[in-house]
């Protein structure tokens, strides 16, 4: 039967063998402590809980809503779009509400790349290249290096470029790495796109988790951008939200013509109860202020890991400017962090992520995720600390 699974081919998935054994054993692990953000133990906001038992006790979840999204919320998200991202977008032909920002991604690409398309895209990244496999499309992949805080280089973009590219695929804030791309690195990728009648997909569903003072730009907001980006986001991230799948994206109306209808075609319409609890996000001030206080909680958090993580001999970890990830080095250990993953998980009793499992430029790394207890964040560093100083 398995010739009738052929379809799952197009996936030229970056998991190798190991990864998926290290994955079949993080499954089964029992007496582990987790820091891949399983448990993040912060609520999503007792406003948005509340909108959304309103929503089913009125009866509102019934019927499907606008396959586009609750018209009040596309309103809602209009507003939010162009006071904080400076971009302007009808709501009614430029944005359409998913099932979360993977649906966002997935429909894009579906619409927009074609067999021979080339896309061109940060390695390692996120669930990208599979859905770039998955279009028919071929990913042209940037490294992403350390020494430049794992910021993609326009000048490399800038190399890749030939006519077979159809579109440039940007994640700021990043996963897995944390990098932010500065108001400069933008410019030079909207200055390449312009030059060369580009898209530009623009995955920003990290925005509201940045640390420092570093500032979150669209490029969509940018001269010439407008008409060729599709700018995706949603509320999984910022908001502790990530099992109410709601996100959402918005482009031109000529390109929104397009993705729209595989946007249809795979959920009809989002999650209503969902869509109501999203309204209370953008229009109750209330839930601005916890937002805030979740960014505290995980800035807390950050401090506690990246201090934690240079005390273990070998590991070197910089501070993420976004995103809720800390990619940290452990290329000192001359092992694929596959491997060492697993022998964390194992011996250890301690869960990170290799690296590997966003792609090849991931070799060296280990992902952490700020989601978690802090109970578990200092117990996670002390069995690290021991399993790795045994090796
Ligand atoms: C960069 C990035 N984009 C999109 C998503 C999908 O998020 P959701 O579908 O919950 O909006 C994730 C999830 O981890 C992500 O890291």
């Amino acid at each position: 039967l398995i010739k009738f699974a052929a379809r799952t081919d197009r996936i030229e998935t970056i998991e190798s063998k190991q990864f998926l054994e290290f994955r079949r054993l993080s499954r089964e692990a029992k007496d582990c402590v987790s820091l891949l953000g399983i448990d993040p133990k912060i609520m999503t906001p007792r406003v948005v809980r509340e909108a959304a038992k309103r929503a089913m006790d009125s009866g509102e979840n019934r019927n499907y809503t606008d396959t586009k999204g609750n018209p009040e919320l596309r309103s809602a998200l209009a507003e939010k779009l162009r006071e904080e991202n400076g971009i302007e977008a009808d709501p009614d032909s430029e944005i359409v509400v998913t099932n979360g920002s993977i649906a966002a991604i997935y429909a894009t690409l579906q619409a927009l790349v074609d067999a021979g398309d080339e896309v061109i895209m940060p390695n390692p990244t996120y669930a990208l290249k599979t859905h770039v496999n998955f279009a028919g499309g071929t990913p042209i992949e940037i490294l992403l290096r350390e020494e430049r805080g794992f910021r993609v280089d326009p000048e490399e973009i800038a190399k890749m470029v030939t006519p077979r590219t159809k579109l440039i695929a940007l994640v700021s804030p990043h996963n897995p790495t944390g990098s932010v791309l500065q108001k400069e690195d933008l410019e030079k990728v909207a200055e390449i796109a312009v030059q060369h009648d580009l898209l530009v997909l623009s995955d920003e569903v990290y925005e509201k988790l940045m640390f420092d003072g570093n500032k979150h730009f669209s490029i969509a907001s940018f001269p010439g951008m407008e008409d060729r980006t599709i700018t995706i986001n949603g509320f999984s991230k910022g908001y502790a939200m990530e099992g109410w799948r709601l996100g959402y994206f918005t482009a031109d109306n000529r390109l929104m013509a397009k993705i729209g209808p595989i946007a249809y075609y795979i959920m009809i319409c989002a999650n209503t109860i969902s869509q109501k609890a999203a309204l209370a996000v953008l229009t109750e001030p209330e839930v601005q202020k916890e937002q805030q206080h979740i960014l505290k909680e995980y800035e807390k958090r950050r401090r506690l890991l990246v201090e934690g993580l240079n005390k273990i001999n070998g590991i070197r970890c910089g501070w993420p400017a976004g995103s809720y990830y800390l990619f940290f080095n452990a290329k000192s250990f001359g092992t694929p962090v596959v491997n060492l993953a697993t022998y964390l998980l194992k011996e250890g009793k301690v869960l990170v992520g290799p690296g590997t499992s966003f792609g090849s430029g991931g070799e060296g790394y280990l992902r952490a995720c700020l989601a978690e207890s802090e109970e578990n964040i200092k117990e996670g560093l002390v069995r690290m600390k021991e399993a790795l100083e045994r090796l």
